[in-house]
C-alpha cells in the first residue's frame, strides 16, 4: 500500500516536472520574476580548455571557433563569391527632395547569364558632402518604393510577406508608395551627412517556408555551389547585404570604409550575420533583433527557439530546431553573435514594450559580448543594471531601451546617426 503511494506519488512528481520543463520552454514568459536561472556559455573560454586573454587568440582561434559554431547550428554556410554581381544604374536623379539629396536606383545582377535574378537598391547621397560619404545600409519590409513617396522610385513586383496598406494578393500597388516613410527619417539621416542605401529582403527570397524554391538559394545554387539547406532564408538576406556592399565600393560617391548596417527585427538577425561574415560593415546596429539576433535564448523571457523555429522554420538550417526542447545544449547564444562584431563598433536596442524581442536579455547579451571589446581595449557596456528609458549608455558597444512599441523610430536613427559620427570620427 505505502509502496503503491510512493509510486504514484514518483509518477505525480515525474510528469509535473516533465511539464514545467516543457513550459519553460514552450510557452513565452512575460514575467521577470518567473526566469529562473541559466548560464550563458563563456564567450572567452576557448574549447582546449584555456581563456582567451588577448586580441591576438581572439582574432585566430576563438573567433573562427564560435564563428563556425554558428555556421553549424544557426545560419548555415555564408556562400563565397568571386566578385560575381554586375550593376546597371536604372535611374538617377541629382535633385531628390528637393535638392537634398541624389537619388540613384541601381539593379545587382546576381546570376552571371540569368538576368531575372537580381536585387534592386534604393540609393539616396547627400548632396551638401563634397567628399565621399559614409553611408547606412539597411533591408525594408515592404519594397523601396515604401521608405519614401518619391514617385520615380520603382514599385517592387515582388511577392509581398506583409499584407500593409496598398498590398493586394501580396503584391504591392501604388497605394503602397511612402507607406513606411516613419520607420526610414531619410531627411535626418542626409542633413546628418550619411547616405542611406535600401533594398527588399524578398528580392533575395520571398519570407515563406518554400521561399528557397525560386529565390537564391535555388536560382543560386549551381554559381554558388552550395544546397539550398546548407545555408537559410536568413543567410540568403545576409548574403544579400554583402552584394550591396560589392556595389558601395565602386561607387565613388561612397566612402567605402565608413559601411554602417542597420536592420529591425528579423532583418536584424540577418544584418548580425551579415556583419559577423563580411568584415567590410565597419558598424552594426541591431534594432529589436530579438529572438535568434541580440537576445540570449537561455533567458527564458519573450520568443524562445521553439517558437521561433516552428513559426519561421526556412529562417534557420534544421540544426536550430532541435534546440528548442532544450536550449542548454545550444552551444552559442546571442552574446556570442554579437561578439563577432568586435572591435567594430556595435550599437543594440530594444523598446520598452516590445517585450517579445527580451529588452533585457538584449541588454545583457551587449554587456557580456563587451567583455571581447575589453580585449582590443575597448569599453563597451560596464553597467549591470538596465538603463533608464531613452538613455543610451556604453561606449563601441552601445545599448539604448526606448519607451514605445516594435518599430524603429525617428529616436532611433537620431542615437546611431550620432553613434556612427562618432566612431567614424565625423565631425557633424
Ligand atoms: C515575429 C518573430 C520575431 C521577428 C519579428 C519581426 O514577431 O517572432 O522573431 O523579429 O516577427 O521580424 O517583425
Amino acid at each position: 500500500m505505502k509502496n503503491n503511494r510512493t509510486c504514484k506519488l514518483a509518477v505525480l512528481l515525474f510528469v509535473v516536472t516533465a511539464m514545467t520543463a516543457r513550459a519553460q520552454n514552450f510557452p513565452s514568459n512575460t514575467d521577470e520574476s518567473k526566469v529562473p536561472p541559466y548560464t550563458l556559455p563563456d564567450v572567452l573560454q576557448m574549447p582546449i580548455g584555456k581563456t582567451v586573454i588577448n586580441s591576438n587568440q581572439w582574432l585566430h582561434a576563438q573567433r573562427p571557433y564560435i564563428y563556425h559554431l554558428y555556421e553549424k547550428n544557426q545560419f548555415g554556410r555564408y556562400p563565397a563569391t568571386k566578385t560575381i554581381s554586375r550593376f546597371k544604374i536604372l535611374e538617377t536623379d541629382n535633385q531628390a527632395l528637393d535638392g537634398l539629396a541624389t537619388r540613384k536606383q541601381v539593379r545587382i545582377y546576381l546570376h552571371p547569364a540569368d538576368t531575372s535574378v537580381y536585387m534592386d537598391v534604393l540609393l539616396y547621397l547627400p548632396n551638401a558632402v563634397k567628399t565621399p560619404a559614409p553611408v547606412f545600409v539597411a533591408y525594408n519590409f515592404s519594397g523601396n518604393h515604401t521608405i519614401t513617396a518619391e514617385k520615380n522610385v520603382l514599385l517592387s513586383n515582388r511577392w509581398m510577406y506583409f499584407r500593409g496598406k496598398g498590398v493586394v494578393n501580396n503584391r504591392a500597388t501604388e497605394a503602397a508608395r511612402g507607406t513606411d516613410t516613419a520607420s526610414w527619417q531619410l531627411k535626418t539621416i542626409l542633413s546628418k551627412g550619411f547616405a542611406l542605401a535600401t533594398a527588399y529582403y524578398g528580392d533575395l527570397e520571398p519570407d515563406t517556408a518554400t521561399g528557397y524554391t525560386t529565390g537564391i538559394r535555388t536560382t543560386l545554387k549551381e554559381v554558388l555551389n552550395i544546397q539550398p539547406d546548407e545555408w537559410c532564408t536568413m543567410g540568403a538576406w545576409a548574403w544579400g547585404l554583402s552584394r550591396i556592399a560589392d556595389y558601395l565600393q565602386t561607387d565613388k560617391n561612397i566612402d567605402a570604409g565608413k559601411i554602417a548596417l542597420m536592420g529591425h527585427s528579423r532583418l536584424g538577425k540577418a544584418t548580425l550575420w551579415a556583419g559577423a561574415s563580411d568584415p567590410r560593415f565597419a558598424l552594426i546596429v541591431s534594432n529589436e533583433s530579438g529572438e535568434g539576433g541580440a537576445a540570449l535564448s537561455r533567458r527564458w523571457y519573450g520568443e524562445t527557439v521553439q517558437i521561433i523555429t516552428a513559426h519561421f522554420p526556412h529562417w534557420f538550417v534544421a540544426k536550430y530546431k532541435t534546440y528548442g526542447d532544450d536550449v542548454t545544449k545550444l552551444p552559442v547564444d546571442g552574446h556570442m553573435l554579437l561578439s563577432l562584431m568586435a572591435p567594430r563598433p556595435l550599437y543594440v536596442a530594444s523598446a520598452v514594450e516590445d517585450t517579445w524581442s527580451d529588452p533585457k536579455g538584449e541588454f545583457l547579451s551587449a554587456r557580456e559580448a563587451s567583455r571581447v571589446y575589453a580585449l582590443f581595449g575597448k569599453k563597451g557596456i560596464d553597467t549591470s543594471s538596465m538603463p533608464p528609458l531613452n538613455t543610451p549608455v556604453g561606449e563601441t558597444v552601445r545599448y539604448h531601451i526606448r519607451s514605445g512599441k516594435h518599430a524603429v523610430t525617428l529616436y532611433d536613427w537620431e542615437q546611431y546617426l550620432k553613434f556612427a559620427s562618432e566612431q567614424f570620427g565625423l565631425r557633424r
